[in-house]
């Protein structure tokens, strides 16, 4: 995926977030589209850009029990908690084995 592709994609998905619980990505369960969900923040492999937190040294647990934190609002977040709510459990682990630390 070339990186205007992967903006494009990411701008999608936060310009979706407001509609996104009951939708499409409710029953999405392929682990490289939920993934072009973050790529426009953590970039494709999860180095994130400027501020943004790199999420690429984290493992597939950490980063499943970060995102579920954030989902139940057990984390200080400004975005991630919103972004969050968006998936449910088998898909946040699906994301979070993608963007695990290998
Ligand atoms: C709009 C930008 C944006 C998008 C899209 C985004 N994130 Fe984040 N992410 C952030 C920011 C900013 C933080 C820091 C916490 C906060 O302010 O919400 C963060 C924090 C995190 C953390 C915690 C990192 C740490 O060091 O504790 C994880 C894990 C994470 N994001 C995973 C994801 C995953 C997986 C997706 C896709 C489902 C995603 N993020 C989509 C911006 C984004």
């Amino acid at each position: 995926m070339n990186i205007k592709t992967s903006l494009a994609l990411g701008l999608f998905a936060v310009a979706a977030l407001p509609f996104a619980p009951t939708s499409a990505s409710a029953q999405n369960m392929n682990p490289e589209l939920l993934a072009s969900n973050c790529v426009v923040c953590h970039g494709p492999n999860g180095e994130s850009v400027g501020h943004i937190p790199a999420i690429n040294a984290l493992s597939a647990k950490e980063i499943s029990a970060r995102i579920r934190e954030f989902r139940d609002g057990k984390r200080a977040a400004t975005i991630m908690d919103k972004i969050a709510k968006g998936y449910n459990d088998a898909q946040i682990d699906l994301i979070a084995e993608h963007f695990g630390a290998k």
